[in-house]
């Protein structure tokens, strides 16, 4: 199994964002690696890959003020209502984009999020209805830079001429009226072709550890994604996963795990 496993309790959110200079750093002695030739080995091997924050941000130009303002996108997200059934507050949008080869996009009208029903016992219902993404969101630098990168990553997995890309930020809470479950569903598949899950923010949280699943229900990674900017990839065809539940550190404030989910399926 890979241990991937980083510091799990991390403070403020300005704390986290202060601690990325040392990520810089790496970045530019690892400019001049291409961090897609890991990732196709360890999808081809374990089947789940994490990227160091310094290799994301390097690739997706991030900077401090870059970072906080696409981080300030999930000070916007409407409630999940389905999640919140199971005792957990989580607050997220969700979009959908059909992403050509080149790296050209194109934002779908918005719809209900549709899974296919034998990849989530608990949500079997076909549609969940969810506030679409913002415009301001949609337009983000961040988010301009990672899905040409998940369309390289994804390409290591299939030949596809365009991908259908499932879009994702999410928030969710620990704290007393809150069970902070990411995966209230537990360990599962997401029916696509590449899963991702970019840590984007964590304040007072405690827990929030990933676990990624052979199909023999063997654990071939685990890691909690502590550093703004780390991104988890998965084949999604192979690999079951799953995020044990956020805890506060500090019982009085409520704990925060801001994630963005992107799943990409060959169409
Ligand atoms: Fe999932």
């Amino acid at each position: 199994m890979v241990n991937l496993e980083e510091a799990v309790v991390t403070g403020d959110m300005s704390a986290e964002l202060d601690s990325l200079p040392d990520g810089h750093r790496g970045a530019r002695a690892a400019a001049d690696v291409d961090p897609v030739d890991d990732v196709r080995s360890a999808l081809a091997s374990v089947g789940a890959h994490v990227m160091p924050a310094a290799v994301v941000w390097q690739r997706l130009q991030a900077d401090h003020a870059r970072w906080a303002r696409f981080a300030a996108h999930w000070e916007d997200l409407g409630p999940d209502k389905y999640a919140a059934e199971s005792g957990t507050r989580r607050m997220r949008r969700y979009g959908r984009f059909v992403l050509a080869r080149d790296g050209t996009r194109c934002l779908q009208p918005h719809a209900e999020f549709e899974q296919p029903t034998n990849t989530n016992r608990l949500f079997p219902v076909a549609g969940r209805d969810f506030d679409p993404l913002t415009d301001a969101f949609v337009a983000d630098p961040v988010l301009d830079g990672l899905l040409p990168l998940l369309s390289e990553i994804a390409a290591t997995l299939e030949e596809a001429t365009q991908w259908s890309v499932h879009v994702h930020p999410f928030r969710v809470v620990g704290s007393t009226d809150s069970q902070g479950d990411a995966t209230p569903e537990g360990r599962h598949q997401d029916g696509v072709t590449l899963v991702s899950s970019l840590l984007v923010a964590r304040q007072n949280a405690v827990g929030g550890q990933s676990s990624v699943f052979d199909p023999d229900g063997q654990e071939v990674l685990t890691t909690t994604l502590s550093e703004p900017g780390t991104l988890l990839v998965g084949d999604d065809r192979r690999t079951w996963h799953s995020v044990s539940p956020i805890r506060p550190v500090h019982v009085d404030a409520p704990a925060y795990r801001d994630v963005l989910v992107v799943t990409l399926t060959a169409c």
